[in-house]
């Protein structure tokens, strides 16, 4: 694996800053929390983090509203702190990537003040102006114009309205956002997630979204409407082709897209001659239902739907989705598990995954989030995944000292770290020993995916090269099962104790369970 680029068989363990680790009472995660942290991540086995945004903001969105693209909010630390925690972060061996937000800034950023100041104002066009709305809706409901008093215009917000977007299509903006991402690339950090990415473009006359035939009653105003218009815009790519060519000026650095588009849209982000994302978030297994057949069906999917050369990608959960182990249950979370770790390219975890870590039920009066608040009861509220990870057994489970901003929650008080070090049957233990062997054996980051089967319930596939071979088996039914197998070992199992067992012929596979056995013939081929 030494040939290939760090990313390619990277596992990127996903930070959510407020929720992390808080080291001034405050209740809210911050930098120097991370950074006391970080021989934990080691010993997990991952090799890069992501942290969402740490930039100055108003937290209209979280830190999605971004006021300083080359700053840091004083909530999370400063940039010495900064400075300290990417040192550190690159003194163990790991990598650091950042969440970078182009489509939108703050409201109070500098230069959304000054566009709003005057229709003559030099950065006017720094964002989208006009005399008439048309019928785009905002991603957290209602209309994604807002009217501007003062200067008797409208401005564009694919999100809220203290998240104006910026004109991509006036060069003076690409060049200053190119700017701030050169400002980190200086730095040291080793790339970029960047928020999404399939939106930042919108038509050149504003035409209007056409009806969806599909938008069903109790789904959120944008859903009424198909977004042919604001989003995946062919100029888009040009963009990404840009944005990728500032980062090479820096060597090995990874470009990473979030992108919520059926897969053959999906797949243009690699870009023309792959010259465009180098990982355009590949978000499948967020949404399919949880069966064999499907998901043989979403991976077979996806796996040939690939650009020849372009390198595959997986994540199971993030900070804008239900946590996988409440969408799945948490037995079946751990085949889950197993079956991310089994599978070819770049990995994704999501903070917190690895304890078996649940949504937390946050009553509507206590949202936080504005797409809950915006639009509440329809279950748009991400406040449940964004809850703080429970370090130790004691009353804030050692993520602060003062009252954290989210609740931590019973189920996951209960799988805090320490109890689960402890515990050699945990999610953790499963994680750790996933991730061990993966690091030991390129051939499950790069070898074929090939055989797949979903029958009765029981997925199964095999990752092999020329001299190694593995064979994954998740029994996703309700009853046990024997599966035949050729001679082998058990490499990994969701029931740990079967780690080392040997097959031959047969194995019995515990309904939920998940095992990955090495083909002892493999090696003689
Ligand atoms: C992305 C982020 C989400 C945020 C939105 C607006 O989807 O992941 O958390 O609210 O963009 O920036």
């Amino acid at each position: 694996m030494q040939d290939l680029s760090w990313w390619k068989h990277a596992v990127v363990y996903q930070i959510y800053p407020r929720s992390f680790q808080d080291s001034n009472g405050d209740g809210i995660g911050d930098l120097n929390g991370i950074r006391s942290r970080l021989d934990y991540l080691v010993g997990l086995g991952v090799d890069a983090v992501w942290i969402s945004p740490i930039y100055p903001s108003p937290m209209a969105d979280f830190g999605y509203d971004v006021a300083d693209y080359c700053g840091i909010d004083p909530m999370f630390g400063t940039m010495e702190d900064f400075d300290r925690l990417l040192e550190d972060v690159h003194g163990r061996g790991l990598r650091m990537i950042l969440d970078f937000v182009p489509n939108h800034t703050s409201d109070q950023h500098p230069w959304f003040i000054e566009s709003r100041s005057s229709r003559d104002n030099p950065k006017r066009d720094w964002y989208v102006w006009r005399d008439e709305p048309n019928n785009w809706q905002s991603h957290f409901g209602g209309s994604a114009w807002e009217f501007d008093e003062k200067t008797g215009q409208y401005y564009l917000h694919e999100f809220l309205k203290e998240q104006p977007d910026l004109n991509w299509r006036n060069p003076a903006v690409k060049e200053a956002v190119f700017e701030a991402l050169r400002f980190w690339l200086r730095k040291g950090v080793d790339g970029f997630r960047v928020d999404v990415m399939w939106l930042m473009i919108k038509d050149d006359r504003f035409r209007d979204n056409p009806p969806n035939p599909a938008y069903k009653v109790g789904q959120g105003s944008r859903e009424r409407l198909l977004p042919i218009y604001d989003a995946d815009r062919p100029e888009v790519h040009g963009l990404v082709a840009e944005m990728r060519d500032v980062l090479e000026e820096f060597g090995d650095r990874v470009l990473i897209g979030e992108i919520y588009l059926p897969v053959p849209r999906l797949m243009q982000y690699y870009g023309k001659e792959l010259r465009g994302a180098h990982l355009p978030f590949n978000f499948q297994l967020l949404q399919c239902a949880w069966t064999a057949d499907e998901l043989a069906r979403t991976i077979g999917d996806y796996m040939s739907a690939l650009p020849s050369g372009a390198w595959p990608n997986w994540v199971l959960g993030n900070h804008d989705k239900s946590r996988i182990a409440s969408r799945i249950g948490l037995k079946k979370a751990r085949s889950a598990a197993l079956l991310l770790l089994s599978l070819p390219g770049t990995l994704t975890i999501y903070y917190g995954e690895e304890l078996g870590m649940q949504d937390v039920l946050i009553r509507p009066d206590e949202a936080h989030d504005p797409a809950e608040r915006r639009q509440p009861g329809i279950g748009m509220g991400r406040d449940p995944e964004r809850t703080p990870m429970p370090w130790d057994n004691s009353r804030q489970c050692g993520f602060t000292e003062g009252m954290p901003w989210l609740p931590i929650g019973d189920a996951n008080r209960a799988v805090n770290v320490d109890w689960s070090r402890k515990d050699p049957g945990s999610m953790l233990a499963l994680y750790q020993r996933l991730l061990r062997l993966r690091r030991a054996e390129p051939v499950l980051v790069v070898g074929q995916l090939t055989e797949m089967d979903a029958s009765d319930g029981v997925l199964q596939f095999a990752r092999a090269d020329g001299k190694r071979r593995f064979r994954v088996i998740i029994n996703l039914g309700e009853e046990a099962r024997r599966i035949p197998v050729e001679a082998g070992a058990i490499a990994a199992c969701t029931d740990l104790d079967r780690e080392g067992e040997t097959v031959n012929e047969a194995v019995r596979v515990e309904a939920a369970d998940a095992m990955i056995i090495e083909m002892v013939g493999a090696t003689l081929a």
